[in-house]
């Protein structure tokens, strides 16, 4: 199994950390458009196999999509990300020149291949990427967002630090688009090994664990004064995995939407079964009206980034 990650940077690394360290894939390349950067990562990466008792091969080029031919999964990170104060969103014009290139590059030498957007505004940028699939007879299936793995973990650490308890103890997920105002903490389903948290947590309680949840990447951007990696490159391993071992887990992720959750010709966070063949199946939920009108808020803003390409 032979996974490519395009960008060398901070998220795209950690990704190819973890996907080496655990053996998802057999063969992991890095590819970056900075001379010498992808090469330097790679070996890097490849210099703990010994300690981490790990066989997967890594290696790293500069551009050159000759070598990424045939990738069973291609993982996009290239961009750039946000500094603090900025949102998601004004990332667009420069992302979408980026990862309108490298995803036509990339497809072009994979064409069988599961595509994970990762690259900001994710919502928009996955959408990008389906329109070029589309065009280029690839299913919607292989089109896949990531944003919904990483805020459902920092809707359980939110969780875990509530009640001061395991994260692994604790389940929830996060739908919607990936931007701070835009996504949205499911806090009626989440549960305590499968007890509702409604039973231990008061409402504002809650609504502070979601608060704090939907800001959890400006949290982080204001901290480290750029956007976080280790938990994205953690969620990035976690959907590459359920691919490539066709583990079928549910995991929220941002998908074409054709009519399911009351939308159309918009990719948003709906939770999907990923697989071998990418998302098999889109998992309706029966949302209350307070999370409906939610969704609805949340399409019309990723609506309004797509008209911006
Ligand atoms: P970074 O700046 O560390 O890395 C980006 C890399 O992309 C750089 O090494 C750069 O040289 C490379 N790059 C730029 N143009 C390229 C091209 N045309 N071809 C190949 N490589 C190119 O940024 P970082 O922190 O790794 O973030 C990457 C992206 O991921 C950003 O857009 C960020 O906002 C997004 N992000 C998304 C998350 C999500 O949950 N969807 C979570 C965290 C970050
Ligand atoms: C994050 O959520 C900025 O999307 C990036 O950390």
């Amino acid at each position: 199994m032979k996974v490519t990650i395009i960008g060398a940077g901070a998220v795209g690394a950690t990704a190819a950390d973890n996907i080496a360290r655990k053996e998802i894939a057999s063969e992991v390349v890095i590819l970056d458009i900075k001379e010498g950067f992808a090469e330097g990562k790679a070996m890097d990466l490849a210099q703990t196999a010994s300690i981490e008792g790990f066989d997967t091969k890594i290696t790293g080029v500069t551009n050159d999509y000759s070598k990424t031919a045939k990738s069973d999964v291609i993982v996009v990170t290239s961009g750039i990300p946000r500094k603090p104060g900025m949102t998601r969103e004004e990332l667009i014009g420069t992302n979408a020149k980026i990862v309108g290139g490298v995803v036509k590059s990339a497809l072009e030498v994979s064409p069988k291949a599961v595509i994970v957007i990762v690259s900001n505004p994710m919502d928009t940028m996955t959408y990008l990427t389906y329109k070029i699939a589309a065009e280029m007879g690839i299913s919607k299936r292989k089109v896949i967002g990531m944003g919904g793995a990483l805020d459902s973990a920092r809707f359980r650490y939110r969780l875990g630090e509530a009640l001061g308890v395991a994260q692994s103890d604790l389940h929830g997920m996060v739908i919607g688009g990936h931007g701070d105002t835009t996504m949205i903490p499911l806090t009626r389903l989440a549960t305590w090994n499968s007890i509702p948290v409604s039973r231990f947590l008061s409402a504002e309680a809650l609504k502070e664990v979601s608060d704090k949840t939907m800001v959890g990447g400006a949290t982080l951007t204001g901290l480290l004064g750029t956007s976080a990696w280790y938990a994205p490159g953690a969620a990035i391993g976690q959907v590459v995995e359920s691919i490539l071992r066709d583990e079928k887990k549910i995991i929220p992720s941002c998908v074409y939407l054709n009519g399911e959750y009351g939308q159309k010709d918009i990719c948003l966070g709906v939770p999907v079964v990923i697989g071998r063949n990418g998302w098999e199946k889109i998992v309706t939920l029966r949302l209350s009206n307070e999370e409906k009108a939610a969704f609805e808020k949340s399409a019309d803003a990723v609506r309004a980034m797509n008209a911006a390409l």
